[in-house]
């Protein structure tokens, strides 16, 4: 994988008897992001994503349950990571190819993005992935 093009973010956690709060504020990611959306109700055995981004950065959170990221860059370097924790973050660069995988059931992925929803910021096609 390319250097720092995914990093692992913790979220400050503020601990309570009554519950923990976790908070995403300036400064914690490293683009202001424009546009929060967030799967459920994802079917065992199905997966989403499976394109990169041109030019958007997204920040995935695993708000409830579980479930794997695959990620590959355009030299082929792959890595799988589980994200499970409301506290931590997958900070996911440009041009990084992601499938989520495995969900537990009731996961809910949080995705904070650094722009708005343009499909033409997409790579839907993995060769045309590949051949940039
Ligand atoms: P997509 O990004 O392919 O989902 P995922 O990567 O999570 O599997 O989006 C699925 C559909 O939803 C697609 O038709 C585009 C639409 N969509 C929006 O209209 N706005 C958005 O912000 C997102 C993320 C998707």
């Amino acid at each position: 994988m390319y250097k720092n093009s995914i990093k692992i973010i913790e979220i400050p956690k503020i601990k309570d008897a009554r519950g923990n709060l976790s908070v995403l504020e300036k400064g914690i990611l490293p683009f202001a992001f424009k546009r929060v959306y967030y799967l459920y109700d994802v079917p065992s055995g199905t997966y989403r994503g499976g394109h990169a981004h041109k030019e958007q950065q997204e920040f995935l959170i695993a708000v409830s349950g579980s479930f794997n990221v695959l990620l590959e860059d355009i030299t082929g370097n792959k890595t799988k990571i589980t994200l499970n924790k409301p506290n931590q973050g997958l900070l996911i660069s440009s041009m990084i190819w992601r499938e989520l995988e495995d969900f537990s059931s009731g996961a809910i992925c949080l995705v904070v993005a650094s722009d708005v929803y343009k499909e033409e910021d997409y790579i839907r096609d993995f060769e045309e992935f590949k051949s940039f």
